[in-house]
């Protein structure tokens, strides 16, 4: 089955074509960042406008780097949420027209089971069942995995997502839009004894996530050093590298603490910020004593894609899942609402 993703939920356009036979096909990417960067951080109006523009040229392209006719296409997968309502409704469109053009099913896709797949799609996956952290710019979530729709959400973050406290951390040191890749960048040449920053809620025992005080504690540092004797390069680094640290080892272990809850030894994590460097090897590093194996997509579909969205929508739609005629878009969907797949009657 050849299936046609499309990811447009926040500030990205992403295209692929994924084959239930061949893998994936062919997998294109258009970032918004610089659209948005001069307002320092997404504009929701330009996204969806944006992706309007983008999409169409996209798929083109797609279907030309995989030597494809738009008719071998077998079924369209778009992310419906959650995201931005007018950048959802861009996808939710053009492929539901598309899938209606062609006369073949369309799927809306959840946006954070498309990440929490994408380790899948590596030449040796992960096993079920496994714990996955989900860390992106609006979600910080640990869920246990026991199939295609089988989560069950252990922990979250009860304020600001992982992502999100990267980006506010990197606004605070004047770093540009979208932040975690400059502040993990700065990090790297952060002096480790100059400052200890708190690690949120590790002594709080269960599996919640807050950051909204190591956003605060930060804060307070960067105004201390401006007051003291101005805020200089060495000083952001050393604060990106206490940030850096509090956050991946908070990280660390609140999934230690899932994996022994659930006795399970496979950890998959996924999200824009499985892309820091930092976290991985500390991952791998604090768990391997525990015999844990530690599984996280390639770096280009740490972000979002449009790979990620094909490949889900491929797995649920040749069971038979498809869009009802009444389907729509969700801002906010629970993950847990969603269920294994099953034909659409
Ligand atoms: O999954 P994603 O592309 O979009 C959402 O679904 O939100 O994640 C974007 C988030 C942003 O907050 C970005 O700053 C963060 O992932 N991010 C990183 C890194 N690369 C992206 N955070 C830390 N280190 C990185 N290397
Ligand atoms: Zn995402």
């Amino acid at each position: 089955m050849l299936v046609l993703g499309i990811e447009t939920s926040c500030d990205e356009t992403g295209i692929a074509l994924y084959d239930t036979k061949q893998g994936l096909l062919a997998d294109a990417l258009y970032s918004q960042v610089d659209v948005h960067a001069v307002y320092g951080g997404v504009v929701p109006e330009l996204a969806s406008r944006d992706h309007i523009r983008k999409a169409l040229p996209l798929i083109d392209q797609v279907l030309a780097e995989a030597g494809c006719d738009k008719s071998a296409i077998d079924g369209v997968a778009y992310t419906a949420g959650p995201g931005l309502v007018g950048a959802l409704m861009v996808g939710a469109t053009l492929g539901r027209s598309i899938a209606r053009g062609l006369g073949v099913p369309s799927l809306g896709i959840h946006h954070m089971e498309g990440h929490l797949l994408a380790p899948l799609l590596a030449d040796s996956p992960p096993p079920y069942p496994f714990v996955a952290l989900l860390v992106s710019g609006g979600h910080s979530q640990l869920v246990r995995v026991d199939g295609l729709g089988e989560y069950r959400l252990l922990g979250e973050s009860v304020d600001d997502a992982a992502g999100e406290a990267f980006d506010k951390t990197a606004k605070m040191l004047g770093l540009p839009y979208p932040g975690g890749p400059h502040v993990a960048a700065l990090a790297q040449s952060g002096n480790p004894d100059r400052f200890e920053f708190p690690r949120p809620m590790v002594k709080h025992p269960g599996l919640m996530f807050s950051f909204s005080g190591l956003k605060t504690h930060t804060l307070t540092t960067v105004k201390q050093c401006r007051e003291q004797t101005g805020l200089s390069d060495q000083d952001k680094a050393d604060i990106a590298y206490a940030f850096e640290r509090a956050v991946v080892d908070t990280l660390v272990i609140k999934c230690r603490r899932a994996l022994r809850q659930e006795a399970l030894k496979t950890l998959v994590m996924a999200g824009g910020v499985s892309a820091n460097r930092t976290l991985r090897a500390a991952l791998a590093d604090k768990l391997a004593p525990d015999g844990v194996g530690v599984y996280y997509p390639a770096l280009r579909l740490c972000t979002d894609n449009g790979a990620m969205i094909a490949y889900a929508g491929a797995l649920r739609m040749s069971a038979g899942q498809c869009d009802s005629d009444t389907a729509e878009v969700r801002p906010r969907w629970p993950m847990t609402e969603l269920t294994p797949p099953r034909p659409t009657p």
